[in-house]
């Protein structure tokens, strides 16, 4: 698919902010969604909306139908062994709280230990610190160098006898660092420790294989792959899932429910309480199907040159201090430059048209590790042209000699 093609397919990327053509420089935050999702979703509502899996009518049976194959899809997309390992959430977030709730409730005790990376994403922290309180337990730091690339040889010291999980992120949100998942959780099994694996910033981007990986558990949202907001899933693998209580309690999640006695249903039901976000989970189906569609060597190969273009555009601005330099990165560049605010940036790159994220990114642990407060960041779509990344570059070198 060229470019063009591509683009025709995001109507909202052609339209003009502030009286400039917009630029969208912020896909790591979320992506915008292709025609394709949208129009599944207002297919649904339009033609057979019901609530799934309990409905004794055609419009229930055909959502659930529906519904039922992303389940399928999703799970091929990823190569889980098995459907009933796909749980569906709200997103990345709601995944990781979901296995750091039911997890540690079932394997951590009081004096365990969770090996976190210091470049997580606040969501793939938190959650592990929750669990870490309620259960007097303690989270370990696997630190990164100044390049931003993790220092894994560490992980084997880490892990003890004590050590109950690691988290990790497959790809920083800052800087864009690929992590190699896969030693990691080689590093991991070897003393039999599992390994939750963070993947919000990278299935927009890679071609993901959860065997191929061997990660215990893999997280990731719809919204930064072109899908819906408010969805995403969690594989587990079943040996974990089943031993785990269920994360909320309600609907769908039971087997029989009495004061005396409720007894739980089986995978992947037991951990979706309550009715789900239908419409959303049946157009993210739509965007995994444009996102193969597109192809991933194709977006690789297309991120990676914008990528190097704007990286050797702004390091030849003086000043520039650019956060994560791993030779394996994904299309996003969080960066500062001497003497001006990242939100002045921000806005005044706004009122240029061209949208991009500023502050702490919500990974206060990366600013801790270069002593900064914020930065300001770039961030590339399958939509993003060459042509942008030029404008954005003489837009900021613009910016930049007004201070
Ligand atoms: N996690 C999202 C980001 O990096 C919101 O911007």
């Amino acid at each position: 698919m060229t470019i063009s093609e591509i683009r025709s397919f995001f109507p909202v990327l052609n339209q003009k902010v502030y009286d400039k053509p917009l630029i969208y420089f912020d896909s790591a935050a979320s992506a915008q969604k292709p025609v394709q999702v949208l129009m599944c979703e207002e297919k649904l509502h339009n033609d057979f909306y019901g609530n799934i899996h309990r409905g004794a009518h055609f419009m229930a049976d055909k959502a659930t139908i529906e519904f039922e194959n992303v389940r399928t899809k999703v799970a091929e997309f990823i190569n889980a062994p098995h459907r009933e390992e796909i749980i569906f959430t709200k997103g990345t977030t709601e995944s990781i709280n979901l296995v750091a709730f039911s997890f540690c409730e079932a394997f951590l005790n009081e004096g365990d230990e969770i090996i976190v990376s210091e470049m997580e994403h606040h969501a793939n922290i938190v959650p592990w610190q929750l669990a870490a309180q309620r259960k007097k337990a303690k989270i370990l730091k696997l630190p990164f160098n100044d390049s931003g690339i993790l220092e894994i040889e560490k992980l084997a010291e880490l892990i003890s006898e004590k050590t109950k999980i690691v988290a990790v992120t497959h790809v920083s949100n800052v800087l864009g660092t690929i992590n190699p998942v896969n030693e990691i959780v080689k590093i991991a099994h070897q003393k039999n420790v599992p390994v939750l694996v963070d993947g919000a910033q990278a299935v927009p981007h890679l071609k993901i294989d959860v065997q191929e990986i061997g990660a215990d558990f893999y997280a990731f949202s719809a919204h930064k792959m072109y899908g819906p907001n408010g969805v995403g899933m969690l594989y587990g693998k079943k040996e974990w899932l089943e031993k785990m209580p269920p994360y909320q309690g309600g609907g769908e999640m039971i087997s029989e429910v009495s004061f005396e006695e409720t007894t739980f249903n089986e995978l992947p039901y037991k951990f979706e309480a309550g009715t789900p976000h239908i419409s959303g989970v049946i157009a993210f189906g739509a965007a995994l199907r444009f996102v193969e569609e597109v192809g991933f060597d194709s977006i690789r190969k297309h991120e990676t040159e914008l990528l190097k273009l704007a990286t050797a555009g702004l390091k030849q601005i003086p000043g520039i201090k650019i956060y994560g330099e791993a030779p394996e990165k994904s299309g996003v560049i969080s960066f500062n430059i001497e003497g001006i605010h990242p939100y002045d940036l921000g806005m005044l790159l706004d009122k240029s048209g061209i949208a991009v994220r500023t502050g702490h990114l919500c990974a206060d642990t990366v600013m801790q590790h270069y002593q900064i407060g914020g930065c300001l960041r770039i961030s590339f779509g399958i939509y993003n042209t060459v042509a942008e990344v030029e404008t954005f570059l003489a837009t900021f070198n613009k910016i930049r000699l007004m201070f």
